[in-house]
């Protein structure tokens, strides 16, 4: 199989690096200009890793385009990495979020939108209860709230090299694969705790592993995204979900299902469209086309155990909600975003254009015999630097290469492509075309050709 020379890998990456400042000088001035105000020279710490020596800075941003400050057109396949799923800036949820803006944006009081959005949660999940937050993390974090409280256990258990947002107790991998025990992730900046202390941490697609961790009968819930979306796609074997529940089920441990990415599946996710069945879901991000907003659901029965040992004096200091959760601007962008943008014909429009980016990348794979390989998981694909899809966090993760990352990427965006910086994903939201694809289509060849002659 095709091998990369990382000599050429440096001397490509020194030429991109080169033409991007060349042609960014505006961004290169406002970054200048950062350092001495904002942490780091961004706004927020990962706006660093963007490849590159600098983040583009944005001027205007539309359906599946923005304009940068040096007024050059990208086509966006990163989409704010799901927040922007929607395409960005739909109409008709500007328009809402407009009137919604001139008409009282947060007032802790529920207006009729929240019952618009839970009635439409409920049919989209079937879950039949719903509360909202700001973010996702936020959702993922009381939902294990919810969980700990009313199975009265400790631990909550994630898969190796999940992503959940910033929640404290996912920071945690396998230390040492022999003995499964658990330690802090790699870069976890100041955990309060060792997670080894509130997390078990078992590899996807394991059923073995899965039971061995819920045996222990102190696991309140399983917190799972129903493929991982977060070091590759990783899609579940055959039967896995089925299996993973019925143990769920066995030794008492709640089932979270995390559907921020995986909401890309379908219009009601993985849970729709594989028939799974969570206690509770989280779906954040594209939500309200970006407008900050996520949002939990709960079954019948959690919803009567929670509501049983929670007692009206103390629900304010619980350590659930937060002032402007379920606030009127979030829920009309909601409204807006679930009754005309992430539809069901979007999706239509959506999932086959991965596939069209999917085909593309693999027909390139294919040609120049690389060692990699693509997997599209509904309207999301990315390619892995492995000749299989890996089953699991850990071959996944082994096979990540930053530098060769890096160069794909900056590749791209130089010619007007931005891909997610932390892997190599594309998304599709319903403004994106087949021309966007397409060109993705003839970048990515142009750049392992110049990676191997
Ligand atoms: C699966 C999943 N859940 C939750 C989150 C957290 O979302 P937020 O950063 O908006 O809180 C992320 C963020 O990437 C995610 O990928």
């Amino acid at each position: 199989m095709t091998t990369i020379d990382r000599t050429r890998l440096h001397h490509l990456y020194a030429r991109e690096t080169q033409l991007f400042i060349e042609t960014h000088p505006q961004s290169a001035a406002f970054y200048r200009r950062a350092q001495s105000s904002l942490l780091g020279g961004v706004p927020m710490n990962w706006m660093k890793k963007w490849a590159g020596p600098f983040p583009i800075f944005v001027k205007s941003a539309n359906g599946a385009h923005f304009v940068d400050v040096d007024d050059r057109d990208y086509i966006d396949l990163c989409l704010g990495d799901t927040g922007a799923m929607t395409g960005h800036s739909p109409p008709v949820v500007a328009d809402a979020v407009a009137r919604r803006a001139r008409e009282g944006i947060t007032l802790m009081l529920p207006t009729e939108d929240s019952v618009w959005v839970g009635e439409e949660l409920r049919g989209r999940f079937g879950l039949p209860f719903w509360q909202f937050t700001l973010t996702a993390t936020d959702a993922n974090r009381f939902a294990i709230r919810i969980a700990r409280e009313i199975t009265q256990r400790p631990k909550i258990l994630v898969f190796n090299y999940c992503y959940h947002g910033t929640v404290d107790e996912s920071f945690a991998t396998i230390a040492d694969p022999g003995s499964g025990a658990v330690g802090p992730r790699r870069g976890n900046i100041g955990p309060p705790v060792n997670p080894a202390a509130t997390t078990r941490v078992v590899e996807f697609n394991d059923l073995a592993a899965l039971e061995s961790a819920l045996k222990h009968n102190d696991v309140a819930c399983i917190l799972a995204e129903p493929a991982m979306t977060n070091v590759g796609i990783i899609l579940p074997g055959d039967g896995y979900w089925r299996a993973a529940r019925q143990l769920a089920r066995r030794y008492g441990s709640l089932l979270i299902a995390d559907e921020t990415h995986t909401i890309c599946a379908g219009p009601g996710g993985c849970t729709r469209e594989w028939n799974l069945d969570p206690d509770l879901l989280v779906f954040g991000k594209p939500i309200g086309s970006g407008i900050p907003g996520a949002t939990y659901g709960c079954t019948e029965e959690v919803a009567q155990r929670i509501s049983a040992r929670v007692h009206l004096e103390d629900c304010d200091v619980g350590g659930i909600g937060g002032t402007l959760a379920g606030n009127a601007l979030s829920l009309a962008a909601m409204r807006a975003t679930l009754e005309h943008v992430l539809t069901a014909a979007a999706f239509e429009h959506m999932i086959p254009l991965a596939k069209r980016f999917t085909d593309g990348v693999a027909a390139q794979i294919r040609a120049v015999n690389l060692p990699w390989n693509v997997t599209q998981l509904g309207a999301r694909a990315e390619y892995t630097f492995t000749p299989r899809p890996p089953r699991d966090g850990a071959e996944s993760y082994a096979a990540s290469d930053f530098e060769l990352e890096r160069f794909l990427h900056l590749y791209a965006l130089n010619r007007g492509v931005l891909l997610t910086p932390f892997h190599n994903m594309a998304l599709m939201c319903p403004a994106t075309s087949k021309a966007d694809i397409d060109a993705h289509t003839k970048i990515f060849p142009d750049a392992t050709r110049a990676l191997l002659t």
